[in-house]
């Protein structure tokens, strides 16, 4: 798939702009502070409907006005695709295809992105929630349906939390609304624990033999799935039900002590080793790095594999931050096959084939222009 065409009005800082691309590398290129990771937030926004650096949507619109348009036409499985996002000050709107889409659920997955930012870096090392919002997204543009989910198990996680908290200052708590939340929270996290499973196993088949290629058959990678309750990951749905019930009823009373739900997929973490060894806590800089992008590399093939078509890269100020082998590593894995765009202040010492027969934009606050080369 990729994007043919792009129009923005209200949005951050641009007060209106319309690009047209071809299916090639486009190289965005930038001071800093003059839009170039806005106009990738916008293409990620049409993946998500949500933006990868705010959970405020009202950040989006550009200041002094009432909204922000996104407006793009995706060429996909060789038809044209109209996709549109409006963002008011009290809420968003989606149309794909023209129609408005009721759910958001039902937008997302259109249009498929891989995003590789400098924030990625600390996917190996970071907090648990970073590489918990990995797979959610990764996993929800694929499934989307697993976001209905994951949304419903937030809002029952939230409940079941406030009422813990009541029953926690009752000297003879009642459990019975306790039970039936814990029934209606296990449907939807054992839908969660299963998908993720199953995600993992795809991402593994990818990722492995990649990260052995960056790494020039030195590393061997392995990703392991940290969940809270002791459960395989070949387990059938019935088990992980059955598993996370009897875990509920043992843990009760201590839940309640604490206020708090103490197990379940909001908690449950990501690990990496390299030759056996944890990365987060062994790895050096490069060996994250690697891991990373083994990762966001991975994605662009399993995306492929479930869908039919490559997504959209998205590379945002990371080629610089990979070294030469790295980046020709990237740059000749997306060769022909993936609409990419780059975003950097310069293109000196990024010398690859892929970028000479890129198309390149400079912007300066807000506008954009093609240059000739
Ligand atoms: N809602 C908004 N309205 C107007 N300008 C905005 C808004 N949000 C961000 N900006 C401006 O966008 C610019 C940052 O753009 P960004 O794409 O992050 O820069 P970079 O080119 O460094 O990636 C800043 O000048 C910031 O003031
Ligand atoms: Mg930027």
């Amino acid at each position: 798939m990729f994007i043919k065409e792009l129009e923005l009005t209200n949005f951050r800082n641009y007060e209106k702009l319309h690009l047209t691309f071809d299916e090639a590398v486009n190289v965005i290129i930038g001071e800093n502070a003059q839009g170039k990771t806005n106009l990738l937030e916008a293409i990620y926004l049409l993946a998500f409907t949500k933006s990868h650096r705010t959970a405020n949507d009202r950040e989006l619109i550009k200041w002094e006005e009432d909204f922000a348009k996104i407006r793009a036409v995706l060429h996909k499985k060789n038809q044209n695709v109209p996709l549109e996002l409006i963002f008011h000050k009290n809420g968003k709107k989606a149309k794909l295809n023209h129609i408005e889409q009721k759910k958001l659920s039902e937008f997302i997955g259109a249009l498929n992105v891989v995003m590789f930012a400098p924030e990625d870096l600390s996917l190996v090392k970071g907090a648990p929630q970073i590489r918990r919002r990995f797979i959610d997204m990764e996993l929800g543009q694929i499934e989307p349906l697993y976001l209905f989910h994951l949304s419903e198990y937030q809002k029952i996680v939230k409940q079941r939390n406030t009422y813990l908290k009541q029953l926690q200052k009752e000297r003879n708590p009642d459990t019975t609304l306790l039970d039936i939340l814990t029934e209606q929270l296990i449907g939807h996290a054992s839908v969660i624990l299963q998908r993720r499973f199953n995600f993992l196993k795809k991402l593994r088949k990818w990722a492995v033999p990649i990260h052995n290629k960056i790494s020039r058959q030195l590393e061997e990678l392995s990703i392991s799935y940290v969940p809270t309750i002791e459960v395989l990951e070949e387990a059938a749905e019935e088990t992980i039900i059955k598993t996370f019930r009897e875990r509920f009823e043992q843990i009760k009373e201590n839940e309640i002590e604490r206020g708090t739900t103490l197990i379940g997929p909001h908690r449950d973490d990501l690990q990496f080793f390299i030759n056996g060894k944890d990365v987060k806590q062994y790895g050096s800089q490069g060996q994250q790095r690697t891991t990373t992008l083994s990762l966001k590399l991975a994605e662009i093939d399993l995306i492929y594999e479930q869908i039919g078509e490559y997504p959209i890269l998205l590379l945002d100020d990371v080629l610089s931050e990979l070294d030469d082998f790295r980046q020709s590593h990237l740059l000749s894995a997306i060769q022909g096959k993936v609409q990419t765009f780059v975003t950097t202040t310069s293109v000196d010492g990024i010398d690859h084939e892929t970028l000479k027969r890129a198309t390149m934009y400079n912007v300066v606050s807000g506008t954009v222009n093609r240059m000739t080369n």
